[in-house]
């Protein structure tokens, strides 16, 4: 008989952006996000019988086989097998699906990923009272952002002087949230959704010997601290400076790195104008945030949502492949199976 177990694990969009890190998934600097409701992966794993010895994994996405994403989750289970016992006693079986299309500037690795763990800690019965900073400290050894997903509204990864329990090891959960910050939307302008060029991997590394690599470094740490304070005050001004010029500077190392490269596409510039306008004239604390691609994520309070959405639909739409509109999200859920 086989049994399944099913979570389902958003994604995140990072305030404050991860990029560099070191070996064994250490980041160079600290990161803060803000977890998405509408974005998820949903995975259903099933145990059956073992045929042979080590890992027997079978993973379909949506219907069929990916062997691509097979591979890396089978590299990352053969290194921490031990921590999921399941794999030793069963086969398992697994069937993804994610919410969201492909290359959108949605990311797929952490929504992926920290489904994957919660579904295979659940499988190997792990019950300890840690169960969430354990699914974080795992999924972040296969994809760094993904530690992030696993918390509610906003989350933080890595070690800062001054903030109690934040660790490289693991991401924690933004504890104190300024009501107004908890109503939050996000509208992801598709610019582009052809396939990344660069991957988010090959990103990381062009940060081992980049010039700016220790200031950059340090302003997001900065940066970091400064938004836990943003986030609990509510100060919105603050908010929209932290969020863009953390956006301009994840691409400005793409632009300056020694290898250098432009994610950028001339859609994203003129969306990017087009937001900072519309702020400067509606006095609407609407922003914009960049992952690593030319995809625009727009953040702006529930409140504002009727005149944003508006202005997104009027102006900007006509030129984009889309618009997927997203909020704040709750985090990870267990579901029927
Ligand atoms: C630009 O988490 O995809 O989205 O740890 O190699 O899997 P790996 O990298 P990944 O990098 C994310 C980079 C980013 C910024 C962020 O999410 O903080």
């Amino acid at each position: 008989m086989s049994e399944s177990i099913v979570w389902r694990c958003p994604s995140n969009i990072a305030l404050v952006k991860y990029w560099g890190k070191k070996e064994n998934q250490v980041p160079c600097n600290a990161s803060l996000s803000m977890t998405l409701q509408n974005a998820f992966t949903e995975m259903r794993l099933r145990r059956e019988s073992k045929k042979k010895t080590g890992i027997e994994l079978t993973y379909y996405f949506e219907g069929g086989r990916n062997a691509g994403f097979e591979q890396r989750i089978l590299q990352y289970l053969e290194r921490h097998i031990a921590c999921f016992p399941v794999l030793k006693q069963y086969a398992v079986q697994i069937h993804s699906q994610n919410s969201f299309p492909h290359s959108t500037g949605i990311a797929s690795s952490a929504s992926a990923f920290g489904a994957l763990v919660l579904a295979l800690l659940s499988a190997s019965g792990y019950e300890e009272d840690n169960f969430m900073q354990r699914a974080s400290y795992l999924s972040r050894l296969a994809s760094g952002s993904a530690c992030r997903s696993i918390y509610p509204d906003y989350a933080l990864w890595g070690q800062l002087d001054g903030v109690t329990a934040s660790s490289n090891d693991y991401a924690i959960a933004v504890e104190e949230v300024h009501e107004s910050f908890l109503d939050m939307r996000d509208a992801i302008l598709v610019v582009d959704d052809e396939p990344k060029k660069v991957s988010s991997s090959a990103g990381h590394q062009l940060m081992k010997d980049h010039w700016y690599a220790r200031r950059r470094f340090q302003q997001a740490d900065n940066h970091c601290l400064n938004m836990l304070n943003v986030l609990k005050t509510g100060d919105f001004i603050q908010f929209v400076s932290i969020i863009e010029r953390e956006a301009l500077a994840l691409h400005a190392m793409m632009m300056t790195s020694e290898v250098y490269y432009l994610l950028i596409k001339p859609g994203t510039i003129h969306s990017i104008e087009a937001i900072m306008q519309f702020r400067k004239e509606s006095g609407i604390p609407v922003c914009f945030t960049l992952d690593a691609g030319p995809n625009v994520h727009v953040l702006y309070s529930g409140g504002d949502e009727e005149k944003v959405n508006t202005f997104l639909k009027t102006e900007l739409a006509p030129g984009l492949k889309g618009i997927i509109y997203d909020r704040i999200g709750k985090g990870p859920q267990k579901m029927e199976s």
